[in-house]
């Protein structure tokens, strides 16, 4: 669930009673800290104090603990609201409304127990600012710092110290003092300067709302006090736009080939007749007009948090995954190599043996851990070198992923630089990009993105192509070792297509190298990847003309194929390995082991054509 929705529902609830005013900014606060540390106990009193619970709330929680013959506890006003928000669902964080004369605040009470941090490093909990609780006679505890530690990783830099239960330990300035001094330092480290170190009693209410009278010695701000330093983010309309495509729906009525591009906005704002641009693959358009979910009114402009969609002027071919950003503003960074904080959360260790799913807002892709720089002990932050990450431990990790994708980086766009890893349906870590690495395609995509940004569109739809010629464009690769008898087997194929009524085209790799790249042809230093480019951009020209096109090559490779799909912006690429032994790390499509019969080699292949829908099944008679 999206935490603005959930949000919307509490906050309609809860306005009757508190009357949010929302020409105010809001401000969403964390409260964190290890078990039994005082969060919910300061966080009641602040509300209670403050007046800020509904009507009869403290009356009512008082009452039930005199009926239980319980004594009262701030902290059950907490789990009293928690219970309210739950309504049947679990819910593990309590959700208070609170506002002072400046600001409205949203303060999220997280459990001191671990799967908060889940939710915390997953976004399912989002704050701007954190007020961290120790337990003055405790001390400082192994919580008190993971939780520190996972702020500065989330990005979270507006953070105050709270030293709770000053009553247990006499009011005493010297405890006080010596909890600042340590985690300060703690925090200096970790490159976060607490905004405020506060003595407070929970229990007793010093201050939280009212000044102490029992710590004269203490002259800064009370909690109360505090809130109202933190600064608010730029909201996030006012940052550059981004909506991750979810998904792009097109209008089923006869000759109508409008496309939506639907999505949620994660910041910024849109208005018909913008420009955008869509990352990774430079398409670009103009947006025509604005769609709302529902029978609701034509909206003028979709802004940070909506659920929306917009048409475009041209028919441009999008996908899942892609964001959609302005033209003309803060580009995203594109890459298949991430430098990333991680915060590890499975049982089983993250490590560079196994294959994992990466999601990056609406974009999923198979990633692999391929160097853990440094682990680091969130709590002692001891820094190790090693090959995998141990559940609960943050590290610094690169993944290489199966293709680019696109995103922010940390330090400028939470929403957009924060991932999640799947395994097994399960999220089992989390965290944020830090870094966009260089990687063997980045010169390749680079072309591409220009090539496709100003790409002259035909006013053809795709599908009435495929209507017209009764095929969808392919790109068929049959390769293999040498002298395998793939050149015989394309021509065949090429021929049985033909006669078919197929629009299609054999294109040997010698074909191109005294055109096409004859001014590379000769030079000795690797140019491998520059013919491949060469060879799929011509490819590309082919499909877009509707072609199925046969090309044959010698022992093509993974990273041939990264650049060959890189180049054809997602067309239909299927490989076919001729011989018996596979001798590169091609995903092979069909593999035809045996080489001798090419009139059964291409049987099998038209077959394959058939069940992938490029050629149409003949009706049966
Ligand atoms: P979790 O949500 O379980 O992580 O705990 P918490 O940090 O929310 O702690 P909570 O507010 O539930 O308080 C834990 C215990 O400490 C309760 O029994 C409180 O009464 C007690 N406590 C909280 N604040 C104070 C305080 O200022 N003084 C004293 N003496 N006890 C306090
Ligand atoms: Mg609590």
């Amino acid at each position: 669930m999206r935490e603005h929705t959930s949000m919307d529902s509490i906050e309609s609830r809860v306005t009757d009673h508190t009357s949010l005013s929302h020409e105010n900014d809001l401000m969403s606060l964390v409260f964190v800290g290890h078990v039994d540390h005082g969060k919910s106990t300061v966080l009641g009193r602040l509300m209670a104090d403050t007046g800020s619970l509904p009507e009869g709330k403290l009356e009512q929680v008082k009452e039930r603990c005199r009926r239980n013959s319980k004594p009262f506890e701030y902290a059950f006003l907490l789990d009293a609201l928690k219970d309210e928000q739950a309504q049947g669902i679990t819910i593990d964080t309590a959700r208070c409304f609170f506002k002072t004369p400046m600001r409205d605040y949203l303060i999220l009470d997280a459990p001191g127990h671990i799967e908060f941090l889940k939710n915390m490093v997953t976004g399912a909990s989002r704050a701007e600012a954190a007020l961290l609780v120790i337990d003055a006679e405790e001390g400082i505890q192994e919580n008190s710092r993971r939780h520190g530690y996972l702020l500065s990783m989330l990005g979270i830099r507006q953070v105050a110290v709270v030293v709770n239960k000053m009553d247990l330990v006499d009011w005493s300035r010297d405890v006080f003092d010596q909890i600042e001094r340590d985690y300060g330092l703690f925090l200096q480290e970790i490159g976060v300067k607490a905004r405020a170190f506060v003595p407070v009693s929970g229990r007793e209410g010093d201050n939280v709302a009212d000044r102490s009278t029992r710590m004269s010695w203490y002259e800064g701000a009370t909690v109360l006090e505090l809130l109202d330093t933190f600064q608010t983010a730029r909201p996030p309309e006012h940052r550059p736009f981004r909506m991750p495509v979810q998904a792009v729906y097109k209008f089923t009525a006869r000759g109508d080939s409008r496309r939506i591009i639907a999505g949620t906005v994660e910041a910024g704002t849109l208005r018909s007749g913008d420009d955008v641009v869509f990352y990774p693959s430079g398409k670009r358009a103009q947006v025509k007009s604005m769609e709302a979910f529902g029978n609701g009114p034509a909206l003028a402009g979709i802004s940070a948090g909506q659920a929306a969609g917009f048409t475009l002027d041209q028919q441009i071919y999008v996908r899942r995954g892609e964001i959609a950003m302005k033209a003309g503003e803060r580009p995203l960074v594109t890459s298949s190599r991430l430098r990333t904080h991680v915060f590890w959360l499975g049982r089983d260790s993250l490590c560079m043996e196994k294959e994992y799913w990466l999601k990056v807002c609406t974009s999923k892709v198979r990633a692999r851990l391929v160097s853990v720089e440094r682990v680091i002990d969130a709590s002692t932050l001891e820094q190790e070198k090693r090959d995998a990450v141990a559940r609960h431990e943050v590290a610094e990790c690169i993944f290489e992923l199966d293709r680019a994708i696109s995103f922010d980086l940390a330090a400028e766009s939470q929403a957009t630089a924060r991932f999640v890893i799947v395994d097994d349906y399960e999220i089992r870590g989390g965290g944020i990009i830090i870094e966009g690495l260089v990687d063997q395609t980045q010169t390749v995509r680079e072309k591409v993105f220009m090539r496709n940004y100003k790409w002259e569109r035909s006013m053809i739809p795709r599908e009435s192509r495929v209507r017209k010629l009764g095929q969808r464009a392919a790109l068929v690769l049959i390769t293999g070792e040498k002298d395998t008898g793939k050149k015989p087997l394309a021509k065949e194929l090429e021929q049985r297509l033909f006669e078919d009524g197929r629009m299609v085209y054999f294109l040997g790799i010698g074909n191109l190298l005294y055109g096409v790249d004859a001014d590379i042809k000769f030079r000795s230093d690797n140019f491998r990847e520059e013919h491949v480019r060469r060879l799929a951009e011509v490819a590309h020209l082919m499909l877009e003309a509707g072609v199925i096109l046969i090309v044959t090559a010698v022992e093509v490779n993974q990273q041939d194929l990264r650049i060959m799909s890189a180049v054809l912006n997602g067309a239909e690429l299927h490989t076919v390995w001729v011989g018996e032994n596979i001798t590169t790390d091609l995903p092979v499509d069909v593999h035809i082991a045996q080489k001798s019969d090419t009139i059964r080699s291409a049987d099998e292949l038209v077959t394959y054509l058939h069940q992938q829908d490029i050629i149409p099944t003949e009706p049966e008679a």
